[in-house]
Parts: C-alpha cells; sequence; structure tokens
C-alpha cells in the first residue's frame, strides 16, 4: 500500500516510523544519510497538509531514558533539511508527546523522543508490544511506514502499529524494496556480491543464499581472516569467527562445485595493534606475522577486487574491507567504493557501516545506483527472507 492509499491527509494526523538511527560523536551527526532519506515521504506529507508525527529509535537502549540516545540532536538538522521548524516531544507517549503533536497545524512536523526508552517497543511479549503500540496508536490518524532500517524487527512501531491505523509504506521503503529486488530476481550478469565487516556470523544467510545466485563473492574486511584460516593460513591476531570455521570450509567447497568464484584477500595491511597511529605494514595473506593483525586487505587485493567488479552488470556490496575510520586502513573500502562508482552496472551499496563509509570517504553518492540506509534490513531483503514491516503492509488488517 502507497502514500496514496491513505486519501486526502489535510489535517489529519500522519505517525511516520522512519530510522532516524545516525551516527553520533557526542552530539554531533557524524553522518545524515538516513535523515536526508527520510525527506521525500516528510516533504510529500507536509505539502499535503498532514500533521506530521515523526518516531524513531537511536542505539538500543534498554526500554528506559538515557541521554546519550536522545532524538533530540536529529531534530535541528531535520529541520533544517526540512527548511521549517520541527517540534519535539521529550516523551514518546506521555504528556509532552501529547502536547506536541495536539499543538500541531497542518503541515507541521513534529518528532517524539526515542520509541526504545519504553520497554514496549522492542517486548519480546506480543501483548506488551500491542499495549505499547496502542498508546502509540492514539496520537495518530494514519500510519506511514517508512523506516526501512528497522523493517526487518518485529517491534511495537513497526509491526503491530501497522495493524492498528489506516497503514501504508512510504517513499523510502518503496524506493528500497524496489532496488534491492533489482538486485536478486533475475540480476543483469555478472552479478557480483562484495562482503565485508567484522564477522562472518551476521552474514551466513546472506552467502548461503548468493552462493545460489551471484557469479563472483569478493570477500573482505575482517571476516576475510576466518576465510584466509579455513585455508589454512596463519592470521596472528587478526579477527577470527572460530566457531564458524568449518561452515566457512563448507561455503569455499559449495562455490567450487557451483562454479561461483569466491574471492580472498592476497594480501592484507596488518599492524601490532588496533589503533590510529599504529605502524602498518603490507604482507602477503599467507605470510601475515604472528604478532600482527589484518586490519585491511592489501593494494594487491584491493586491485584484484576492483577487476573484478569492473565488467559487472549487477553489484552489491555490503560490509566496509578494512577499518576504515582509520586513514591507514581505509585504502581498501576507497578503492572498493572507487571500482563501484566507476563500474557501469547496477551498483548497490547495502547500508549500515559501507553507506557511511561511501559518504565519510567524500564519494559522490549519485556514482551509485542505489545506496540503501539499512544493515541488517539490506541483507534480510537479499537473503529472500519476509520482513516482518513489509508484510504487514501488505495484508490486510483493517
Ligand atoms: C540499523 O542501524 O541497522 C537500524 O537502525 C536498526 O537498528 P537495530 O539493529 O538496533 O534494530
Amino acid at each position: 500500500k502507497t502514500l496514496e492509499s491513505l486519501g486526502d491527509l489535510r489535517g489529519k494526523r500522519v505517525i511516520v516510523r522512519a530510522d532516524l538511527n545516525v551516527p553520533l560523536d557526542g552530539t554531533a551527526i557524524t553522518d545524515d544519510g538516513r535523515i536526508r532519506a527520510a525527506l521525500p515521504t516528510l516533504s510529500r506529507l507536509v505539502e499535503a497538509g498532514a500533521r506530521v508525527v515523526v518516531i524513531s529509535h537511536l542505539g538500543r537502549p534498554k526500554g528506559a531514558p538515557e541521554d546519550r540516545y536522545s532524538l533530540r540532536p536529529v531534530v535541528g538538522r531535520l529541520g533544517e533539511l526540512l527548511g521549517q521548524d520541527v517540534a519535539f516531544a521529550t516523551d514518546t507517549v506521555g504528556q509532552s508527546a501529547r502536547e506536541v503533536v495536539a499543538g500541531l497545524a497542518d503541515g507541521q512536523v513534529a518528532v517524539l523522543e526515542n520509541l526504545r526508552f519504553n520497554p514496549g517497543e522492542t517486548a519480546k511479549d506480543e501483548a506488551d508490544r500491542l499495549a505499547f503500540a496502542r498508546e502509540l496508536a492514539e496520537l495518530g490518524d494514519a500510519f506511514v511506514s517508512d523506516g526501512f532500517g528497522v523493517v526487518h524487527r518485529k517491534q511495537a512501531s513497526v509491526y503491530e502499529l501497522a495493524q492498528l491505523l489506516p497503514a501504508a509504506a512510504g517513499e523510502l521503503v518503496g524506493t528500497e524494496v524496489a532496488a534491492l529486488r533489482k538486485v536478486t530476481e533475475e540480476p543483469a550478469r555478472p552479478f557480483v556480491v562484495i562482503l565485508g565487516g567484522s564477522k562472518v556470523s551476521d552474514k551466513l544467510g546472506v552467502i548461503e543464499s548468493l552462493l545460489a545466485k551471484a557469479d563472483r563473492i569478493l570477500i573482505g574486511g575482517g571476516m576475510a581472516f576466518t576465510f584466509l584460516k579455513a585455508q589454512g593460513h596463519e592470521i596472528g591476531t587478526s579477527l577470527l569467527d572460530g566457531e564458524q570455521l568449518e561452515t566457512v570450509k563448507g561455503y569455499i567447497a559449495q562455490a567450487e562445485s557451483a562454479g561461483v568464484e569466491l574471492v580472498v584477500p592476497t594480501d592484507a595491511v596488518v599492524a601490532p595493534a588496533f589503533a590510529a597511529d599504529a605502524p602498518a605494514t603490507v604482507v602477503a595473506a599467507d605470510a601475515i606475522p604472528a604478532d600482527q593483525m589484518g586490519l585491511d586487505i592489501g593494494p594487491a587485493s584491493t586491485e584484484l577486487f576492483a577487476s573484478k567488479i569492473a565488467d559487472a552488470e549487477t553489484v552489491f556490496w555490503n560490509g566496509p574491507m578494512g577499518v576504515f575510520e582509520f586513514d591507514a586502513f581505509a585504502g581498501g573500502t576507497r578503492g572498493v567504493a572507487a571500482a563501484l562508482a566507476d563500474a557501469p552496472g547496477y551498483t548497490v551499496v547495502g547500508g549500515g557501516d559501507s553507506a557511511a563509509a561511501v559518504r565519510i570517504l567524500g564519494f559522490d553518492e549519485s556514482k551509485f545506483s542505489h545506496i540503501s540506509t539499512g544493515g541488517g534490513a539490506s541483507l534480510e531483503l537479499i537473503e529472500g527472507k519476509s520482513l516482518p514491516g513489509i508484510s504487514i503492509l501488505e495484508e490486510d488488517t483493517k
């Protein structure tokens, strides 16, 4: 269901579940990509004369208020981007929220405090989630689900709330789903996938499903060292997901029998410690010294990966190649991002760290076909899982 299905929204209180979970340094926003991604829906609702009530989580507070997870820093930036004042409620469903919502005029916008300050938002028990969703529903006449980054979560504001009010998907959810389906459903070939990030265990499902779909899978980031270990190499003090070692060996065998090219780094940038100023050296992937840890893929690997991306018709990239936050270990991530930016095919950057890396490293976002705002959500969609926040919008619950 799209926004049109909600009819004329002038004067109506429309609750928008956005994902404004942006990275913060204190109260400074280090990447405002998710706020910008919320604008198409919010601007449309403002133009339609709706009274817009934005709800979101930030971080993972445990069901009670914590200053460092307040959404307050997000409100000013949202106001700047929207070009109008945005009100802020210091609670989510309490007196402040009720007053702020009651005070909205047509076309005005308010943000309520972090949903996860309320235990009902993430409660395991469905009845608790439903009770909290009922309190949220009192604040609106219609619901727009636009927090793509969180649609894989069965949480009160994502799942239960959608059953209590007339509900529709927002612009961002629509765009994200279309872009990611284009990658998984009959991708133009060669279809190349680049996976990075620290933990293999976060990527198990997606690797399994891609082994049946991709032509090439390039493995970088911290997780590459578990692959190197599985191939029998010593990896020094690099990150090792020991529990997944056997599974990874299975993937290597599976890729071979399925004719999928599985590419692992041939060299690495290593250092004696995880620190920005640690002395970095480049070594071959089969010669990592016992007292050193790999913090990036090496220049030869970066070149190899770039050559595997250059002729791709479809590319999906999730997870940085190294500790890109430290300049000495940003080369792999920068090189892969540059290869995607130059690739003529359809290029999708999965959300989370890789999307942040593209922006933090200063790439022109228009060089990529799609930069997702969802980390876990985009992976689960690629994996072919049904996402609660999407499937509930497809059902007729009201
Ligand atoms: C994300 O950062 O991937 C989304 O905002 C979801 O956050 P969560 O993993 O804490 O549910």
